[in-house]
């Protein structure tokens, strides 16, 4: 059971509370439960919980809430100075994370500005001059801004590093580095994640202080609203196997992971040569095409989207019912955090994975992690072949439907879930594994794991 069962409980300002109501929420997570307390208290805190069982609130609520003495209204812009900041890995992630944090400080006159590459840098100059209490930034776009002094840390009292494992890899430790060495050393410093690996625990230390390790159990990494399947198939078959998979499971919304840029460009264009309403997202992409994919997607616009591992953290699509792992990732950590983008909030998801003998030791890698088998299932690729999957608009015009309609009907046909509870799960931390490279930064081929002593320089902070 969890200490506060509601968020009246932990003492945050009324206009906090009223805004996670309205947004909702009913009764905190665990991790919530767990986290809110001691980041209130000004603990710093390494956060590990399930995807999708709001660690994002988990931080955000209790980082405001302290910040809100402080919190006026005035145009000067020194009076509002940054004093939160929060990382993330990718683009999507910090516009996803800054969404919900303007939700959090509606009734509040608190600011928050976004700051990530690939868009002009020009609105966000004018943001951070204007002044934000709260900055969500990718790392590289951050640096770029404070080298052009178009803002400053030094007055930071909080910095989270959300999807912290993913930050602390060799794509990413460089830039992370560069920018705590910028901060006060008196500050409260926040990690959070699906997963840590003991190496990334070990790194992250170095980086907090007296820090709170904060676990929510649960014997899986993955998700329990997460059905997780595989499916054993020869490479020439890969595609087949996904078209009927797509066909013979019904399936309309669906996020395909895939390894590479130019698979993942290749298979989209493949799909919809097969009459497939599909469309890709990966880093050489235009920042406005990635977005467009991904509002498309959201929206139901699109029906598939292929992705490389760029989407694979922290974003939340609403009550996406399905992952298809195309390639088997290289890191294991990948497997929880792509499955992870369905069975969200409580809602059940399916992620099937298509795996040929070549990637045999990579679903090994994933089964200790996960600390149990996938289910092994078969496909009859015969039956499906020469086939696609029916369209929104040909379903909706069989039903007569709107194609809106269709998709609103297909997601309350899904099975439901039997209860909400990821809230109560209890976790287990995940089983040493290789940190991933940063897709923003590095190419995804070729991972190792962070060789990171040299970069801290043996010293805290
Ligand atoms: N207490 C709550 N009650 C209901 N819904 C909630 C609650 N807290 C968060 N949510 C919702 O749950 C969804 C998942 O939250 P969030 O994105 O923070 O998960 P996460 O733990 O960060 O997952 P990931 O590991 O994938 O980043 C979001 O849509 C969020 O608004
Ligand atoms: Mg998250």
């Amino acid at each position: 059971m969890s200490e506060y069962h509601d968020f009246d409980h932990f003492g945050l300002d009324p206009r906090i509370v009223a805004a996670v109501k309205a947004m909702g929420y009913t009764r905190p997570t665990p991790i919530q439960s767990k986290a809110i307390p001691l980041v209130l208290r000004g603990r710093d805190v390494m956060g590990a919980a399930q995807t999708g069982t709001g660690k994002t609130a988990g931080f955000a609520l209790p980082i405001i809430h302290r910040l809100l003495p402080q919190a006026n209204t005035s145009a000067s812009p020194a009076r509002h100075p940054v004093r939160a900041l929060i990382l993330a890995p990718t683009r999507e992630l910090a516009d996803q994370v800054a969404e919900n944090v303007r939700m959090y400080i509606a009734g509040t006159p608190l600011r928050c500005a976004t700051v990530y590459g690939g868009v002009d840098m020009e609105p966000q100059t004018q943001a951070l001059r204007q002044g934000a209490e709260i900055v969500v930034a990718t790392p590289g776009r951050l640096l770029d801004h404070l080298q052009q002094k178009n803002t400053s840390l030094s007055q930071v009292q909080a910095v989270v590093l959300d999807e912290a494992d993913r930050m602390l890899d060799m794509g990413f430790l460089p830039d992370i580095s560069r920018i705590l060495n910028q901060l006060p050393r008196e500050r409260q410093s926040l990690m959070f994640s699906a997963t840590f690996s003991e190496e990334i625990k070990k790194l992250a230390a170095n980086f907090l202080r007296d820090p709170v390790l904060v676990e929510v159990a649960q014997r899986n990494a993955a998700a329990d609203t997460v059905q997780q399947e595989l499916y054993r198939v020869h490479e020439s078959e890969k595609t087949a196997a996904l078209l009927e998979l797509l066909r013979s499971r019904g399936l309309r919304q669906v996020l395909v992971f895939v390894n590479t840029k130019i698979g993942c460009r290749r298979l989209a264009r493949e799909l919809v040569k097969n009459g497939v309403n599909a469309d890709a997202i990966h880093g050489d992409k235009s920042q406005d095409e990635r977005m467009k994919a991904l509002e498309g997607f959201k929206q139901g616009t699109i029906d598939v989207l292929v992705a490389t591992d760029v989407a694979a953290r922290g974003l939340d699509i609403a009550e996406l019912p399905a992952v298809i792992n195309y390639d088997v990732p290289y890191a294991p950590e990948d497997y929880v955090h792509r499955i992870g983008r369905t069975g969200r909030a409580g809602a059940s998801g399916l992620a099937m994975t298509l795996a040929t003998g070549a990637e045999d030791r990579a679903v090994a890698a994933i089964e200790r992690l996960i600390k149990r088998p996938i289910e092994v299932k078969t496909l009859d690729l015969k039956r499906g072949r020469g086939e696609r999957p029916p369209r929104f608009r040909e379903r909706a015009e069989a039903h007569g439907r709107s194609a809106a309609a269709e998709r609103r009907h297909a997601v309350a046909a899904a099975p439901r879930p039997t209860a909400d509870d990821i809230f109560s799960k209890p976790y287990e931390p995940a089983a040493a594994g290789k940190a991933a490279e940063a897709e923003e930064q590095a190419p995804a081929a070729g991972k190792k794991p962070a060789k990171v002593a040299a970069l801290l320089g043996g010293g805290k902070r």
